[in-house]
């Protein structure tokens, strides 16, 4: 797919994975939206990368703000959406504090789930009306995680919401195949974000020795190559992916 003139939306693209999503789109010459909370440096990064990038403050959450962010450039068709926003604050079932807050419960899935399929549907509806390039309309790439799979102590949340985008991909690429969109989703191992770079040096070495090979914390970089693969290839599409060094991730 040639991105020349053609419009890439980026959520949580102002921090980590989706950062180096943007800069690699923008790269390759798109336009691209990075789509992020208002609180973030989105607006740095934007103009620190030129007049091809834009930042919208964007929750996920909120069908106003995804429909303002798809407005961005949109003279331009939408070819590719990267959903990278996600939250993961750990908290048992049963802990020190007590039962596990439903509230908290909620909001990751809220965020990570149901923000991930706002942006899916109304993404979808903007692709549906370009011309086929290639053999798609468009392709959504969504961010599950291993712990869709594995999920470790303290995760009953979050895992329960990377467990539902990887079951929303089946059934939204069966949905939007007859509109020449794709669907497909990465399930990162454990990467080298502001997310895991807040943990003390001793932590992510524990972690980077849990990875078989190579045993190191993925990089950003390698994320990104594997959105651009997904969106070169035609044939990829309702798949979950890991990507992730081989790792099954232990109870804790
Ligand atoms: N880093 C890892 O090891 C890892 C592993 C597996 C999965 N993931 C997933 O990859 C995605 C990106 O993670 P990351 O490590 O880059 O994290 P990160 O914290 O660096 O970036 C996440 C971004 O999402 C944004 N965000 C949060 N809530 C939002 C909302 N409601 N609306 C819009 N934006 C919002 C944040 O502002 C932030 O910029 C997440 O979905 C995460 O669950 C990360």
């Amino acid at each position: 797919m040639n991105l020349q003139d053609q419009r890439v939306l980026v959520t949580g693209g102002a921090s980590g994975l989706g950062l180096a999503t943007v800069r690699r789109f923008y790269d390759r010459g798109a336009h691209v939206v990075i789509a992020d909370l208002g609180g973030s440096i989105g607006t740095d990064i934007a103009s620190s990368l030129g007049t091809r990038a834009i930042f919208t403050p964007t929750n996920v959450t909120k069908p106003d703000d995804v429909t303002n962010a798809l407005s961005s450039f949109r003279d331009l068709p939408l070819r590719v959406v990267v959903n990278c926003a996600g939250i993961a604050p750990p908290c048992r079932i049963l802990g020190k504090k007590g039962v596990h807050d439903l509230d908290l419960f909620r909001k990751v899935v809220e965020v990570n789930l149901v923000g991930t399929f706002n942006v899916l549907r109304l993404a979808a509806e903007s692709m549906s009306k370009n011309d086929i390039s290639g053999d798609d309309r468009g392709v959504i790439v969504m961010t599950a995680s291993v712990a869709a799979f594995d999920g470790q102590v303290g995760q009953a949340a979050y895992s329960s919401s990377k467990a539902g985008i990887h079951g929303l991909t089946l059934t939204a690429a069966r949905d939007l195949a007859e509109f020449a969109i794709r669907v497909y989703t990465i399930a990162p191992g454990i990467f080298e974000t502001p997310m895991l770079l807040g943990l003390p040096q001793s932590t992510q070495d524990a972690l980077a020795q849990q990875i078989p090979h190579p045993s190191r914390l993925g990089r950003p970089e390698e994320y990104a190559s594997l959105v651009e693969h997904i969106v070169e290839n035609p044939m990829l599409n309702r798949e979950t992916i890991r990507l992730d060094g081989a790792i099954r991730m232990p109870p804790r």
